[in-house]
């Protein structure tokens, strides 16, 4: 393909959201792509100022996404768009990455990705027999001691594994609901939004997708209690799951957004037979590996004798943190290289093209992991089999 920037069109993010502007930074942080178009709100005064904010050209900042997808599709191929972002509330998830896939673009959603399994593997039908490209951003991935892990599990140094152990603990739904910060994310509480599920939606599937990105577990079913401390809002705000993956190892995963003093405490623990990993996404520049006569190495990024995946995906030396925003913009580099494969001819026509990122077979598998973690807390039985 022509050497040039890909363009991309941003859902939601306007002026202040959250997420979406860090998918900005992270997209063009290579300086391989950057937004033209966006649709940034529901609200139309705020979806001008913003694209006014970006210098976008105000004929491509749209009051609809329907409209955006129409007229987009319909530019010539030197302007046409390469890719949207979906960085809405969860329940329009489905609608615009649907009408965006149909009309032939590359799709990056936010997590989760729909708000039921049937419509996860909707969307990933959709883009099967679309060929696009379809990114969920469970950014933790991105990170280089992340990568460093996945590497040493594929490469035997744990052994076999025996147990994981993974926490996302948070500590904001009390602060919002005492009032501070009221108004904001108010959605996160309306099921008709946010889904059947706050927490093991909002961050469970995090801590599942992390696991399954460094060791490919699968896992074979769960068991698991759920609750909602704090009266007033009906979801689940803490969940508590026992898992076995298929062939023998066993897991155990706790989310909480109801801590007092937890900020955003992802912490996964793996050990095999052979050694121990512990990451911790509030130190993420760190792995500590443990071995059978306790003793101690913590690995550093950009430090010596790491995989070249891991080196990779550092921007700055060791001593000089990267963070989420270069997480991000891993995800988003290895998305852009399959883009340009597909265009250059080098992917297979047919079925979803795929890179070093969390796609939507990620997010089949984690609506199918929210949907059997409500199904065993909801039922006597409780070991109940995870199908995707
Ligand atoms: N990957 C992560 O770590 C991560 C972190 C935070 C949020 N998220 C996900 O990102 C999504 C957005 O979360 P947020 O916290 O940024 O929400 P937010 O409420 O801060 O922002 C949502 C934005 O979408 C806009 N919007 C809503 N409906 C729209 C529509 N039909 N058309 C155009 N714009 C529309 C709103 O006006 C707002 O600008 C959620 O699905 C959330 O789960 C992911």
């Amino acid at each position: 393909m022509e050497n040039r920037k890909l363009r991309a069109g941003m859902i939601g993010g306007g002026i202040g959201a959250f997420i979406g502007p860090v998918h900005r930074m992270a997209l063009e942080l290579d300086h391989s792509a950057e937004i033209v178009a966006g649709a940034f709100s529901r609200d139309s005064k705020k979806t001008e100022a913003s694209g006014a904010r970006l210098y976008l050209d105000p004929q491509r900042v749209y009051h609809d996404y329907r409209a955006m997808a129409e007229r987009e599709a319909a530019l010539p191929e030197d302007r046409r768009l390469d890719f949207v972002v979906i960085v809405t509330p969860n329940s329009t998830h489905f609608e615009i990455a649907s009408t965006f896939l149909q009309h032939g673009f590359h799709v990056v959603c936010d997590k989760p990705v729909a708000l039921t399994l049937e419509e996860a593997k909707s969307l990933q039908s959709i883009a099967s027999e679309n060929s696009r490209l379809f990114m969920i951003t469970h950014a933790y991935t991105g990170y280089p001691m992340v990568k460093q892990a996945r590497q040493m599990v594929r490469n035997g140094e744990l052994g076999d594994i025996l147990k994981v152990v993974v926490d996302y603990l948070q500590g904001w739904v009390p602060f919002r609901l005492q009032g501070a910060g009221k108004g904001e994310k108010g959605w996160k509480f309306d099921p008709k939004v946010s889904g059947k599920s706050l927490t093991i939606a909002d961050i469970g599937i995090h801590a599942e997708n992390l696991v399954h990105y460094i060791t490919a577990l699968e896992i074979e079913e769960l068991c698991a209690d759920t609750t909602s401390f704090l009266a007033g809002h009906g979801l689940e705000d803490d969940g508590s799951v026992l898992i076995r993956f298929r062939g023998g190892s066993k897991g155990v995963l706790s989310a909480s957004q109801t801590l007092a003093g937890e900020h955003n405490g992802l912490v996964i623990r793996i050990y095999g037979t052979k050694k121990g990993l512990i990451w911790k996404q509030e130190q993420p520049e760190e792995l500590l590996v443990r071995d059978l006569n306790r003793i101690d190495t913590v690995l550093h990024k950009g430090g010596p004798d790491l995989y070249e995946e891991a080196n990779a995906a550092k921007r700055l030396p060791s001593g000089h943190p990267d963070g989420l925003i270069v997480a991000f913009a891993n995800l988003y580099r290895a998305f852009y290289q399959s883009i340009r494969r597909q265009q250059g001819g080098e992917e297979p026509s047919g079925g979803i093209p795929s890179g070093d990122f969390p796609n939507i077979a990620d997010g089949v598998r984690g609506m199918a992991f929210v949907e059997t973690v409500l199904q065993s807390a909801a039922s006597e039985k409780k070991w109940i089999k995870m199908k995707a």
